[in-house]
Order: C-alpha cells, then sequence, then structure tokens
C-alpha cells in the first residue's frame, strides 16, 4: 500500500506512522508536514532510515505543495494535520481556521483529483461540545462545538462530508477522546503533569479539577485507525473510545501516586474560558461493526507512560526549550528546510 499521512510528526500521527512501518515495512508511508511547534522529528527518529518512509515537508494549505507531493495512485490518505490545543485557541483562533478548515479543504480536493481510495479524516469528540451526565454522544448527536478548536474541528467534518456526498469521494471520519501516552507535546495535560512532577514542580489544575475527560492509550486509538482503514464503510463515522472516563483530579492523583509525590503539587488555577465539563463518547458502533475495543487498560498505560517520561526527559527538556527544532537540520541538512 501507499500511504499519504498529513500530520505525522505530531503526537498521534508519529505514533501512526512508527506502528505502521512495524506492521508492513513494505509499504510506503509519505509523512507530509510542516514541522510547526507541535511537530517534532525526533518522535520518528525509529522509522526515519526505513526505505518505505519518506519526510515531505509542506503546509497542507499550500495546494501546490500537496498536489506535488501526494501520489497517484494511493490506497489513503490519513488526515491528522490540526492546530490541536484548546488553550491556543483561546488565545488566537485563525490558525486554527486556517489548517483545520482551509488544509482540509485543500487535501479534498486533492484527493478527488488524485483519484485517492480512501480518504481518514481524523477528528475529536469535542465536536459535540460537553454532554450532560448520563448522556453519551454518539456518531448521530447534533454538533455542538464550543471552543474555536473544537469548532474549526466541525467545520472541516462538514467539508469531508460535502466532498463525500457531492463528489462520490471515499471517506471515513473517526472522532477520537483524549489520547494519551509517549511523545505527546508537554502543553498537554498528562505530559506536563507528569513533567512537573517528576521535577517537583507544580501541576495547574484548571477550576475545580472535576471536568471529565475519557482517556484512551495513543496505541490503542492507532489499532482503531487501522482497522477503520482496512474495514471501515465508506461515508461512515467512528467514535473512538477509552471506556475510562475520569476527572482531571483523579487522573492527576494517580499520576501523582505512581511518583510517590504529595497531593500538594496540585496547584488549582484560573478556570479555561468556556471550559467543556464532560465528554463523553459512545464508541459500541465501532465495537460492533470492527470488533475493535481497547485493549490497554488506564492504570498500566498510564505507568508505562509515566516510566517513557521519566526515562526521556532529554526529550521533554528539548521540546521544552524548542531545541528539538534543530533536529531536522542535524538530521536532513538543509534538505528538510522551507
Ligand atoms: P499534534 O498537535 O501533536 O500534531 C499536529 C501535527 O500537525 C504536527 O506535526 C504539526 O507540525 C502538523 N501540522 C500543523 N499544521 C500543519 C499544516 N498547516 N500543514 C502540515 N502539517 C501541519 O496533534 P495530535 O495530538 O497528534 O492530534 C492529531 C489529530 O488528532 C488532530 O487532527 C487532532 O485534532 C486529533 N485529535 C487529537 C486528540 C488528542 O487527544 N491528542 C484527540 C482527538 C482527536
Ligand atoms: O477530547 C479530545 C481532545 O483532547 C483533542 O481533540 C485535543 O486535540 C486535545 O488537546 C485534548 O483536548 P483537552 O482540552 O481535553 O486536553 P488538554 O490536555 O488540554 O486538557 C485536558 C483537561 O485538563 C482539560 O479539562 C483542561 C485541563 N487542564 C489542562 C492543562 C493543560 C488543566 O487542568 N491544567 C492544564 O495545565
Amino acid at each position: 500500500m501507499t500511504i499519504f499521512v498529513t500530520g505525522g510528526a505530531g503526537f498521534i500521527g508519529s505514533q501512526f506512522i512508527r506502528d505502521w512501518v512495524a506492521l508492513y515495512p513494505s509499504d510506503t508511508v509519505i509523512n507530509f508536514d510542516s514541522l510547526t511547534y507541535a511537530g517534532n522529528l525526533e518522535n520518528l527518529a525509529p522509522v526515519a532510515s526505513h526505505p518505505g518512509y519518506r519526510m515531505v515537508r509542506g503546509d497542507i494549505c499550500d495546494a501546490e505543495a500537496v498536489h506535488k507531493a501526494l501520489p497517484e495512485p494511493c490506497d489513503a490518505l490519513v488526515h491528522f494535520a490540526a492546530e490541536s490545543h484548546v488553550d491556543r485557541s483561546i488565545l488566537s483562533a485563525a490558525d486554527f481556521v486556517r489548517t483545520n478548515v482551509l488544509g482540509t479543504q485543500i487535501l479534498l480536493d486533492a484527493a478527488r483529483v488524485k483519484h485517492v481510495r480512501r480518504f481518514l479524516h481524523i477528528s475529536t469528540d469535542e465536536v459535540g461540545g460537553s454532554i450532560p451526565d448520563g448522556r453519551l454522544f454518539s456518531e448521530d448527536s447534533p454538533l455542538a462545538p464550543s471552543s474555536p478548536y473544537a469548532a474549526s474541528k466541525a467545520a472541516a467534518e462538514h467539508l469531508v462530508h460535502a466532498a463525500a456526498h457531492t463528489f462520490g469521494l471515499n471517506a471515513i471520519i473517526t472522532r477520537t477522546s483524549n489520547n494519551y501516552g509517549p511523545y505527546q507535546f508537554p502543553e498537554k495535560l498528562l505530559p506536563l503533569a507528569i513533567s512537573n512532577a517528576l521535577e517537583g514542580r507544580p501541576i495547574p489544575v484548571y477550576g475545580d479539577g472535576l471536568q471529565v475527560r475519557d482517556w484512551i492509550h495513543v496505541a490503542d486509538n492507532t489499532r482503531a485507525l487501522r482497522m477503520v482503514l482496512e474495514k471501515g464503510r465508506a461515508g461512515a463515522t467512528y467514535h473512538i473510545g477509552g471506556r475510562n472516563p475520569r476527572t482531571n483530579r483523579e487522573v492527576l492523583r494517580m499520576v501523582l501516586r505512581i511518583l510517590g509525590r504529595d497531593d500538594n503539587l496540585l496547584t488549582p488555577v484560573a478556570d479555561r474560558l468556556g471550559h467543556d465539563r464532560r465528554y463523553a463518547v459512545d464508541c459500541s458502533l465501532i465495537e460492533r461493526e470492527l470488533g475493535w475495543r481497547p485493549e490497554i487498560g488506564f492504570e498500566e498505560g498510564l505507568r508505562s507512560t509515566v516510566e517513557w517520561y521519566r526515562e526521556n526527559t532529554a526529550w521533554v527538556s528539548r521540546a521544552r526549550s524548542g531545541e528539538y527544532r534543530t533536529y531536522y537540520q542535524r538530521v536532513y541538512g538543509e534538505q528538510l528546510a522551507s
């Protein structure tokens, strides 16, 4: 197979590529990524010299660059590239609209012109907005995004539907809950909390810390994405959840217990504006149709994740200092410089 992955240098995309190359070493995987602050080629060091893997530095909003890089024939385009951090979208939303909305449309156009066989669009449970207690967000629930990030992801979903409906593009949407695992940029809750706890520094808890997220290990997510690519129904939307709802405080206390640190590192700070209280995806469709279920228990997944950050403090400090941004120059020379 030939697959074209966007945003493969980020947290989930890099896990997807590392897994894919290990499982299907004779496939061709092209990683198209503009390497924003969230793109880190160190995440792909294990596959960088694999003959079937190729990195192309490019922006999904640049139609010409996308057209040039997208091969024909192409079996699948897996679209991860996005601005993904809610707090940043509250500070400034324009980049979110540009990449998440315009960038998605440019990829849809290119996929049509190049006759891509399957377009897998990676979306989020946040498009459903905050879900009241006792209810679940299912694939046919209305979209009610609350943050600029979630609104841009919801807009992208509409464009994917429009391309499928109008032009018959073979497209599938997945909406995943909160992923955790190795190589996550330390601005998101878990890598930030683990790294701070390792250094004995305070962990910011937004508001009362009783917001609920459904945590899924990133490797369970990428396994689901492979199943969707292989067996998913064209036109379908699949929810991928961990069946593991927890309050932020509960998750943070687990981290501190694993590290043998005191709860007094938890430091209440001002709440996120418009903070969604609860996400809760109904993932029974993918379980029923494709036989997927999360396999990594939270206690076990969290322990191994904490261990990874403990063993990779150098990765974290390079991510925090910005030094990781020179990695591609060191490894690839000027080849990738834009
Ligand atoms: P991330 O922020 O870690 O990585 C995003 C990647 O996209 C980076 O490598 C970045 O360089 C690249 N990128 C950004 N703008 C680009 C552009 N204009 N052109 C090309 N590349 C660009 O994100 P992530 O956490 O790995 O999330 C991946 C996808 O999954 C996103 O679409 C996100 O909305 C979705 N998602 C994430 C989660 C989660 O918990 N992390 C949950 C559900 C859905
Ligand atoms: O639900 C899926 C979404 O999960 C993805 O679509 C997003 O790309 C991803 O960033 C994530 O969004 P969240 O806003 O849920 O994740 P974040 O790690 O930013 O925050 C998780 C929860 O922790 C949220 O309730 C806010 C809170 N929080 C976050 C940070 C960074 C804190 O209390 N303190 C913090 O320092």
